[in-house]
């Protein structure tokens, strides 16, 4: 591939910059954390107001936040919308991000970033042979290139690996991604940066898939739950639509839960949701979303197009702004759940469910290391992959509590789970157990304080 010369620079630039002490990240950004069921900027309820980003899609994949230009090009409209979130599928993890990453947090912009790519996922088809220390490697390393940053909002662990009941057995799989994933940022003491999974759009096992990833024991569970919705299709009504159902049946859900893709594109765009979705009707259960999707690719959900380097708003763009102009946000924090936790999992429905059981696969063998070590360096697009295997997969069952935290300060390993057992402690602090406890119970009152 006429890539590999060049990823191979960067890669040696990406290790340099890994090595020395501290990646060129702005320091003023507020980083956004998880209480209850929502998302705070400080002591400020946060409400997604975002965009997916990926121009090109997966076919011609490319890098948003590596290309300088275009993300400087972009911010300029993603202002003008008035978001503060952004979503990518796909980045180069061989590459640095600094200059478009700060130039976001300039623009008060987050970044929700899938740590997959093409080569390097969950195959739905084969989740053992897939879930292999390669893969690991690999998003390990895009958590080293983006933990340092404030406004990485969050990770996603995986998009859409379920898409049907027969699919739902590589559950467990997705499931123990996300605790590695939470395993690594918690041993490499980096901010607790949340993590979770975007579902399909599909109404036959969301709810189950939304429990499954909030079940079990606190290393095991997600700090969010997201999902991809194409039901609203203007014109449309918060009963119409069905999304009344959404927020009954998601009511007392323990985690934040947004929309990782919506905006139907059937009708005429609207984007009437947008009056529903940031108000009291949905805000108690729902923390906002991301509409799909910045540029116009053959699906045709654009709100810009871009040619040459240049970009032309489309009619859905215009739409879009005057949706957000016209809707802000509830008052005081949107009546959000400040309890969370744990559910049970769900029982096995087949063929909608298809889960024999709630015991997840464990850490391949080969990928513990990283939790000591750390990733190392990531190959970027240009690496071989790891869907065909060749690593070392998963032997065996992981003991309830395996994903806390490793190589972390001392007492502190394993500790985690068990003094956590009425709430997410991960979700609150990075600082050692008893720091953290002490975070724990300062952050609810002072919470408390200014909230009630
Ligand atoms: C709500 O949950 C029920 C039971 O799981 C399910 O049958 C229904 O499709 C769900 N409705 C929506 C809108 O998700
Ligand atoms: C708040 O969340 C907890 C834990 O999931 C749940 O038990 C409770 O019913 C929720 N409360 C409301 C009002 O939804």
């Amino acid at each position: 591939m006429k890539g590999a010369a060049i990823a191979t620079t960067l890669t040696l630039g990406a290790s340099t910059v890994l090595a020395g002490p501290s990646i060129k990240a702005r320091a003023d950004a507020t980083p956004i954390t998880v209480k209850g069921n929502a998302f705070f900027k400080g002591n400020e309820r946060f409400y997604m107001r975002g965009v997916d980003y990926q121009p090109g899609g997966s076919s011609q994949l490319s890098d948003p936040i590596a290309d300088i230009d275009g993300c400087k090009r972009d911010i300029e409209n993603f202002k003008s919308l008035g978001l503060n979130t952004i979503r990518v599928y796909s980045v180069d993890n061989s590459k640095n991000h600094d200059e478009c990453m700060n130039a976001l947090a300039d623009a008060g912009i987050y970044l929700v970033l899938d740590v997959n790519t093409p080569k390097y996922s969950l195959n739905r088809a084969s989740p053992k042979g897939s879930y292999n220390d390669v893969y690991l490697q690999y998003i390990f390393a895009t958590v080293d290139a983006f933990a340092n940053y404030k406004n990485t909002l969050a990770f996603f662990s995986g998009n859409e690996v379920i898409n049907d009941g027969p699919s739902s057995k590589a559950a467990p799989y997705v499931k123990a991604v996300t605790r590695d994933l939470r395993q690594y940022i918690r041993s490499r003491k980096y901010r607790e940066i949340p993590v979770g999974y975007s579902a399909a759009d599909i109404d036959t096992n969301r709810l189950q898939m939304a429990q499954f990833m909030n079940c079990g024991t606190d290393d095991e569970r997600s700090d969010f739950f997201a999902f991809n919705d194409y039901s609203w299709c203007d014109p449309s009504s918060f009963t119409t639509s069905g999304w009344d159902q959404k927020v009954k049946n998601f009511t007392g859900y323990g985690l934040p839960l947004f929309l990782s893709e919506y905006g139907c594109n059937t009708n005429k765009r609207q984007f009437q949701e947008v009056g529903s979705l940031y108000n009291k009707d949905m805000t108690g259960v729902y923390s906002g979303g991301l509409v799909y999707e910045y540029s116009e690719e053959p699906s045709k959900y654009g709100l810009v197009e871009i040619n040459g380097g240049k970009v032309k708003t489309l009619p859905d763009f215009d739409a879009l702004k005057s949706a957000f102009e016209k809707t802000s946000n509830p008052q005081g924090d949107g009546g959000y759940n400040k309890t969370g936790g744990a559910n049970p999992c769900p029982a096995k429905d087949s063929p909608n469910w298809d889960v024999d059981t709630d015991a997840l696969p464990a850490i391949p063998d080969g990928a513990k290391k990283y939790m000591t070590d750390g990733a190392g360096k990531g190959d970027g697009f240009g690496g071989k992959g790891s869907m065909s295997g060749g690593g070392s997969v998963s032997t065996g069952t992981a003991q309830p509590g395996s994903g806390s935290a490793t190589g972390g300060s001392s007492g502190s390993s394993g500790s985690s789970s068990s003094s956590a057992g009425v709430m997410n402690l991960p979700n609150v602090s990075l600082a050692p157990v008893v720091v953290g406890m002490v975070t724990v119970l300062s952050t609810l009152m002072g919470a408390g304080l200014i909230l009630v």
